[in-house]
């Protein structure tokens, strides 16, 4: 029996298990680089208010649908509210700003709704109730067909649940073998919440490597990445895959979508090739034990690296 490759997310919303993600991918460049996705077979795709590229993004499910003839059943769209962060200098979303904000993102994508929408992140503690009021009433108006959150703690979606509101359907969250977060998993889990996992190439030395991109962090990675005894080359050698399609697999096979972001089409190309190999159980095993604890791509605290 060939294997699952969506997940339920919601009623009767089913989401693809490999998407696309686009962060750190300019407006200009969205639109090549996606529809090189689209023509890889990927069909959710991972955008967000803050990546500043909806446009170039929704240049390319244009040309999906006109040149490989999708229908917007076909193609999964999730996109993110920016809830502003006080700290940084700006103005919180309310719940009026919330509404206007998705209706801008549409406007840039060209679309009348999104697959899913998310908040980006559980800044402000003020305004978190409002902003998912918003999203409430979106769902409602039919401009988003799911709602979630991202970056969000069980506390956090508590405080949501405890003010009268619905759970929401998902949480983005970075996930991988060296941040597998099994409380907020097993929480996630037990209120049928879906875990969306990002950044899962986190353990290569070639993630964010490009000028503009690296940081201390990644350069520590890096040296790890490239180290001899690095465990994801020998499994990537023994299913005769990449070190990136043992990470990616890793996940799918726990049942969390991925994001995997490539501006290289061969990269994209092999990302998405996910289920012709699975990693036996020994290996699951050795990787359960890998787990480093809290993750490194949210805790820039940098608001021009807003992923
Ligand atoms: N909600 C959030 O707060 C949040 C945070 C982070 C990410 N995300 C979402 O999740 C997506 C994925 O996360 P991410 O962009 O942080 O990282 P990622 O997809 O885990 O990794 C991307 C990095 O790995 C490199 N790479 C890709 N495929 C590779 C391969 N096969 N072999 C070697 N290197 C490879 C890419 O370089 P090249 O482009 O040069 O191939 C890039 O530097 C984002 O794009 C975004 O949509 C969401």
């Amino acid at each position: 029996m060939s294997e699952k490759r969506t997940v339920r997310l919601a009623d009767s919303i089913e989401l693809p298990l490999v998407g696309f993600g686009t962060y750190l991918i300019t407006n200009e460049d969205a639109e090549a680089v996606v529809t090189s996705a689209f023509r890889a077979g990927y069909r959710h795709i991972d955008t967000a208010e803050g990546y500043q590229n909806e446009e170039g993004v929704g240049r390319a499910i244009k040309a999906a649908r006109t040149d490989l003839g999708l229908s917007r059943e076909e193609i999964f769209i999730t996109t993110k509210l920016w809830p502003g962060n006080a700290e940084w200098g700006q103005e919180p979303k309310t719940t009026a700003t919330t509404i206007e904000a998705l209706n801008a993102s549409l406007s840039r994508l060209d679309l009348d709704y999104v697959d899913l929408y998310l908040i980006h992140a559980p800044y402000d503690p003020e305004q978190r109730l409002a902003q998912w009021r918003g999203l409430v009433e979106l769902k409602e108006q039919g401009k988003a067909r799911a709602i979630g959150v991202s970056n969000f703690s069980g506390k956090h979606i508590d405080e949501l649940v405890s003010a009268g509101l619905p759970r929401p359907h998902a949480n983005q969250i970075e996930l991988h073998p060296w941040s597998q977060k099994p409380e907020l998993v097993s929480y996630l889990e037990k209120n049928g919440i879906l875990p969306i996992a990002y950044s899962s190439l986190i353990p290569l030395s070639t993630w964010r490597a490009a000028e503009g991109q690296k940081s201390a962090k990644t350069e520590a990675m890096k040296a790890e990445g490239e180290s001899a005894d690095f465990p994801f080359r020998a499994m990537a050698k023994k299913y005769g895959v990449s070190e990136a399609q043992v990470l990616l697999r890793w996940a799918v096979q726990k049942g969390y979508p991925v994001l995997p972001k490539s501006t290289n089409t061969e990269r994209l190309e092999k990302n998405f090739d996910l289920f012709s190999f699975a990693i036996d159980d020994a290996d699951m095993s050795a990787i359960s034990g890998m787990d480093r604890g809290d993750g490194v791509a949210w805790s820039s605290g940098d608001p021009t690296r807003v992923a």
